[in-house]
């Protein structure tokens, strides 16, 4: 054994090439890619952090030997695509977003498009202002299930009702932003929806009786710290697999709807700051007091 080893060794100091021949054969072996999908990538985050970062010159090879802080990729028919892009300050060494942050067309290109979280990036210092692209989302529908758009004062205008395309999705968060307008009734269209938390923008009106219709799988709803208006509509009671409700901080009145009682698995519901007023039928009231007294994150606020 020990001879062939020393055998081994001498030929290959005899042999450099042989050496370095093997070494770059498995330098150039990038992951398959196509080069429309490359470019759609590189141009998707340079929409994000400015035309000066140079993806193709940087990342040459973005789902093998030089993955871009986070985005990740998979396998379709033995060629990468990507699936996930998350841009914002989450880590150390993540991508800085540029002041003339944008979404760039070519996101939509994207096809096998998972999931999409765009944290802090458009400020309200933005030399420009940012809205949520009101089309092309129909483009992502059959992939896309989590989109997250969050802190970011500087986006603003409506949440648009082509997001009611994303048929697939499962998590919609557009927390903290500056949208404003009436919630898209088409949003009811996302029945495959566990969570939906549109918190902290001044979204205004109705909330609009299609949620509570058709949306049987969520079980977070969160649209606390808006203006919405009016009466809580009985179809609140088709959440039936809600464990959380919040819309605390909102300008709701009205008395609230018996039907919130058929919401057996609610652990929180919160309505703190709301002008709800209510004629209780005892069964409701008897509900939230028990539920109340077994814990205290049901803060039913002002009844
Ligand atoms: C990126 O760098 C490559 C190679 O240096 C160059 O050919 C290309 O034009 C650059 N692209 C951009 C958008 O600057
Ligand atoms: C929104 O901002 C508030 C206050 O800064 C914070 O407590 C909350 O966690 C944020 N929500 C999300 C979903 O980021
Ligand atoms: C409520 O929770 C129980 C226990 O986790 C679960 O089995 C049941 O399916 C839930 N009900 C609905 C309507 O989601
Ligand atoms: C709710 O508020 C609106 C607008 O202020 C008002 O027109 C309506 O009468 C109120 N409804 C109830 C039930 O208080
Ligand atoms: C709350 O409702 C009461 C009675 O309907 C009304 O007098 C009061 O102005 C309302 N407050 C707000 C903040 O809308």
């Amino acid at each position: 054994m020990r001879s062939s080893a020393a055998l081994l060794v001498i030929f290959l100091l005899l042999q450099p090439s042989f050496f370095f021949d093997a070494l770059s054969q498995t330098d150039v072996t990038t992951a398959p890619m196509e080069e429309k999908e490359k470019q759609a990538l590189y141009y998707t985050i340079q929409g994000f952090v400015g035309k000066l970062w140079n993806g193709s010159e940087l990342y040459p090879d973005p789902c093998g030997w030089t993955p871009i802080q986070g985005v990740s990729c998979d396998l379709f028919d033995s060629m990468w695509y990507v699936t996930t892009i998350n841009i914002g300050p989450t880590y150390d060494n993540s991508l800085e977003c540029s002041k003339k942050a944008e979404f760039s067309p070519y996101l939509f290109e994207l096809r096998h498009l998972k999931s999409l979280s765009i944290f802090n990036c458009f400020a309200s210092t933005n030399t420009q202002q940012t809205t949520i692209p009101a089309d092309n989302w129909n483009k992502l529908s059959s992939s896309m299930q989590n989109l997250e758009l969050r802190s970011n004062k500087g986006l603003l205008g409506k949440v648009p009702h082509v997001l009611g395309q994303l048929v697939n999705l499962q998590s919609l968060v557009l927390s903290n932003n500056s949208l404003t307008g009436e919630l898209p009734r088409e949003l009811g269209n996302l029945v495959h929806l566990k969570r939906l938390t549109l918190s902290g923008n001044q979204l205004y009106g109705n909330l609009p009786k299609s949620l509570g219709a058709t949306l049987a799988e969520l079980l977070i709803l969160d649209i606390s710290n808006n203006h919405l208006v009016g009466p809580l509509h009985s179809s609140l009671g088709g959440l039936t697999s809600l464990l959380k409700l919040d819309l605390s901080n909102n300008l709701l009145n009205g008395s609230l709807p018996l039907e919130l009682s058929k919401l057996k698995n609610l652990t929180l519901l919160d309505l703190r700051n709301n002008n709800l007023s209510g004629a209780f039928n005892p069964s409701l009231l008897e509900w939230s007091l028990c539920k109340t007294w077994s814990s205290q994150t049901i803060p039913l606020g002002k009844l």
